[in-house]
């Protein structure tokens, strides 16, 4: 088997794993960037730490790593059209034009996000084409809400109401 089908069979495997979708904001020298990101994860509850992976090619990690400092934003089910831009190479300017954000603690917040999570990046160790990024939360939030799923390459909602 090429590679590439052994790329495309993990992608489809792994693609079973339902993920939320976040996305990772960060100061850059021309103002606020980000990314949309499902490689979150919680690490630990003593300090509290979270794993960010940054693909190496991502502007947003460049930003992260110069300033030290990343918020995550979770998104919520009607904010598809934000994870897609996102997702993309616009600009910044371009990706952040219509967007309501604030700053809290040295990164850019968005409005609207179910969760918010600020932090420094106190690691980034290799991971094959990705970075490991361990950020250390300091303020968070969160207002509850319908989450945003992503399951086999497609956006998604949850099955029913939280009692
Ligand atoms: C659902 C979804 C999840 C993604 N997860 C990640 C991720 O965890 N890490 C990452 O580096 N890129 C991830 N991406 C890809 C980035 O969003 C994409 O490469 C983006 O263009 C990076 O923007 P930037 O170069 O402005 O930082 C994801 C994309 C989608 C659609």
């Amino acid at each position: 088997m090429s590679d590439q089908a052994e790329t495309r069979r993990f992608r489809d495997a792994i693609g079973h794993f339902a993920t939320g979708v976040c996305v990772v904001t960060a100061f850059s020298e021309n103002g606020p960037t980000g990314m949309t990101a499902n490689a979150i994860t919680s690490l630990s509850l003593d300090p509290l730490l979270m794993i960010v992976c940054f693909d190496r090619n991502a502007r947003t990690r460049v930003a992260a790593e110069a300033t030290g400092r990343v918020a995550v934003n979770v998104l919520a089910a009607d904010q598809k059209a934000l994870s897609h831009v996102f997702a993309s190479k616009a600009s910044e300017e371009e990706k952040f034009a219509g967007v309501d954000w604030s700053e809290r603690a040295g990164v850019p917040v968005l409005e609207g996000s179910l969760a918010w999570f600020t932090g420094s990046l106190e690691d980034l160790r290799p991971g094959g084409d990705h970075e490991i990024g361990i950020v250390a939360v300091e303020e968070f939030g969160a207002s509850g809400g319908e989450p945003l799923i992503y399951h086999r390459g497609a956006y998604s909602r949850l099955l029913g109401e939280r009692p």
